[in-house]
């Protein structure tokens, strides 16, 4: 099982204090990587990575922000030798503060425009800047591999009827930003994967589908029905597909897009 060891390597996870981050730095950490904890809350990192155990870091990081991911970048590299993995994990997912307007305020025809960029804002621009950042480091070393995470709805669109309750009520539209965000880094992926092929830095999505997390049963029950295996993710269910990624174990693999989603797009 050494192809999948990432002893003496270091994985940088943005958005790692998120449902899914902690997870993927939980998976990095036992498959033996240093691992740097990026998200916006620099205290809370900190306490994540030493929670972790070993010889992790914990970093304030704004992945919308060049000069905060060249900072992150120092600091590694005067702790380690050098960033082998980068996660580009960070992402908004419309959340609405006030239930009794989520449907109004992401009916696609209200969506506010700020919302919107803002979205292309993380989802995009920090991938990017994350990329450029980390990756730059990468293939002046001749050695990395980048996960860029998109999502199933980067590969299809969103089945707005999942989003009505028992009684038929639309509950919440899926809006433009996450579907537009998730498409255009799974293209993102190819682009990179093919400037930067000849330097063996290898960069690949990761497409996960939903994790269950205390939606409505309404909403478990709909969308559980249009997966293969009749059920909604687990937060840990992408910890075996990013090691694969991150590891010796993928070597021969860029530009790809590795789909975990229950079978939701085989059909
Ligand atoms: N949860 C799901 O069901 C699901 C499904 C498919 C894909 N995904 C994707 O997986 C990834 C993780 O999802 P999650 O549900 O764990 O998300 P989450 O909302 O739980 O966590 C996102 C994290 O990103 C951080 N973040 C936001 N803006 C940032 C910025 N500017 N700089 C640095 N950090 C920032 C947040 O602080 C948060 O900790 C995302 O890319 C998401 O789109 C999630």
């Amino acid at each position: 099982m050494d192809l999948f060891s990432l002893k003496g390597k270091t994985a940088v996870v943005t958005g790692a204090l998120g449902l899914i981050g902690r997870k993927h730095c939980e998976a990095l950490a036992a498959a033996g990587a240093n691992v740097i904890v990026a998200d916006i809350n620099a205290e809370a990192t900190k306490a994540f990575a030493e929670q972790l155990g070993g010889n992790h870091l914990g970093l304030g990081v704004d992945v919308t922000s060049k000069d905060s991911l060249i900072d992150a970048l120092n600091v590694a590299l005067d702790k380690y030798d050098s960033v082998d993995v980068l996660v580009n994990n960070a992402a908004i997912n419309d959340k609405f503060e006030n239930p009794a307007m989520a449907k109004e305020l992401s009916a696609f025809e209200n969506y506010p425009l700020e919302a919107f960029q803002q979205s292309l804002n993380v989802n995009v621009t920090g991938v990017f800047l994350c990329s450029q950042v980390f990756g730059t480091h990468m293939a002046l070393q001749r050695s990395g591999s980048i996960i860029n995470i998109a999502s199933t709805y980067g590969i299809v669109g969103p089945d707005q009827s999942i989003y009505r309750d028992s009684r038929g009520q639309q509950t919440f539209y899926k809006s433009a930003a996450y579907p537009v965000t998730k498409g255009a880094i799974i293209n993102f992926t190819r682009f990179l994967a093919a400037y930067w092929g000849h330097t063996g830095v290898r960069v690949n999505t990761l497409s996960p589908g939903g994790v269950e997390a205390g939606q409505t049963e309404d909403f478990i029950g709909n969308y559980s029905a249009k997966t293969l295996l009749g059920r909604m993710a687990q937060a840990s269910d992408y910890q075996g597909a990013l090691i694969f990624l991150a590891s010796e174990a993928s070597a021969y693999m860029t530009g790809a897009n590795l789909v975990v989603d229950g079978g939701w797009t085989a059909i």
